[in-house]
């Protein structure tokens, strides 16, 4: 079945097909934040006693950074292909507007605050040699961290009440 939509012939079958690669990547972005969220509490824990260990958790959590830019770039591709057909009728419409706003701000707020921070501790911690120490610093990263990975996961909620319900 085939839908003309302002010239532009709508394909059903590939449309789907990027709103699947638009979950798939929501999936591996959401999923790497609160994975990342758990990981970060048993690295203050393990790191406390254990600095070797620690470090050994602190090479995970780069990695779930790395899932979460993939993510992004999955839900981007997604999204945009879906927009290749149906353009008019998003691209106006009140929640998809909000909605791109929030994106934003999940991309500025969980790949580009939450890098600055973690470079911000990785210093600290290179610069504490092999004895770990809660310092002001590293408890004031800690909390920020924390906020972060908090607005992360609100930003996604309110990303899919927006989606699901596409308030006009
Ligand atoms: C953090 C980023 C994003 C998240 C978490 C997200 C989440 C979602 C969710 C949950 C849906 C509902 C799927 C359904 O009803 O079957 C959806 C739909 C949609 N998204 Fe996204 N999205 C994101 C970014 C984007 C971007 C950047 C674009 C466009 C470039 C986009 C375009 C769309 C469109 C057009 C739909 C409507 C699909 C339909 O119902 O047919 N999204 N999104």
């Amino acid at each position: 079945m085939q839908l003309r939509l302002n010239q532009k012939i709508m394909n059903p079958t590939l449309y789907n097909m990027a709103l699947v690669m638009h979950i798939v990547g929501i999936t591996v972005m959401a999923g790497a934040t609160l994975i990342e969220y758990v990981t970060f509490r048993q690295f203050w824990k393990t790191v406390a006693v254990d600095q070797a260990q620690g470090a050994v958790v602190w090479e995970t959590i780069s990695n779930y950074q790395k899932m979460m830019g993939i993510g992004m770039l999955i839900i981007i591709l997604g999204g945009v292909g879906m927009m290749y057909y149906l353009h008019e009728a998003w691209g106006a419409q009140l929640w998809f507007r909000i909605k791109f706003g929030l994106v934003i701000l999940v991309i500025f707020n969980g790949l580009g605050i939450r890098r600055i921070l973690g470079s911000r501790l990785n210093k600290l911690i290179i610069n504490m040699g092999t004895a770990f120490q809660a310092t002001q610093s590293t408890r004031r990263v800690r909390s920020s961290i924390q906020i972060v990975h908090l607005i992360q996961l609100l930003l996604f909620l309110a990303i899919y009440i927006l989606s699901i319900y596409k308030f006009t």
